[in-house]
């Protein structure tokens, strides 16, 4: 995904599609976590774009996705591949490249985590509600995700301070959670 960019460059993202879906209640009924992932199938630019959005996205009120305390937008989602690391630019819905490191060994302390072929990791730029920010982005996500037939699971069992150095985060910022996402693995 993603190969053959330049720190700097932006990719824009397909229009993310704000009305269908599984009803609400039974997403709810249906979310948990699944660590099992079809290591064949990638995560299509559509299925980024919505992923992205429903995290941290600008909705049809001109607000984001998901509230914020006193409306500080203090989180950020970063997208990491093996070719690099990217940021979600929420009011511009499009991906911008940090860097071209492969940071997702950094939250590989778990065998499964390497199957998965989308990883998000979630920052906040101090600790004004931004890990609440956070939880509110993630849970949104594992909602989309049982709409959409997806496995995802939130995970904080990762090393915060080397993705912090990696990404080139301030001291003060925090590296939250790590959440992994994939097509379902085929039954056995
Ligand atoms: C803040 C947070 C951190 C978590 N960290 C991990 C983790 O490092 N590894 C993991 O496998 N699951 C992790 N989980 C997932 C939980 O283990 C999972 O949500 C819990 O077992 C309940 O299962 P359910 O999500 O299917 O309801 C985390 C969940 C949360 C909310």
């Amino acid at each position: 995904m993603l190969p053959g960019w330049s720190a700097g460059e932006e990719k824009p993202l397909p229009a993310p599609v704000m009305t269908g879906g599984m009803p609400l209640l039974e997403a709810i009924a249906q979310r948990h976590s699944v660590r099992d992932y079809d290591t064949t199938r990638a995560i299509d630019d559509q299925t980024l774009a919505d992923i992205l959005w429903v995290a941290w996205g600008v909705n049809s009120y001109g607000k984001r996705t998901v509230p914020t305390s006193r409306g500080l937008q203090n989180m950020q989602l970063f997208v990491l591949t093996p070719t690099g690391t990217w940021e979600y630019d929420g009011p511009g819905h499009k991906l911008v490249k940090v860097n071209d490191k492969n940071l997702i060994p950094l939250c590989e302390r778990q065998d499964f985590v390497k199957n998965a072929p989308l990883h998000l990791l979630y920052t906040c730029l101090d600790d004004r509600g931004g890990e609440n920010h956070v939880g509110s982005a993630y849970q949104n996500v594992y909602l989309y995700c049982t709409s959409r037939g997806l496995s995802t699971v939130v995970r904080a069992m990762i090393d915060k301070d080397a993705l912090k150095a990696g990404i080139g985060l301030p001291e003060n910022h925090l590296v939250v959670v790590h959440q992994c996402i994939g097509w379902p693995a085929p039954k056995k």
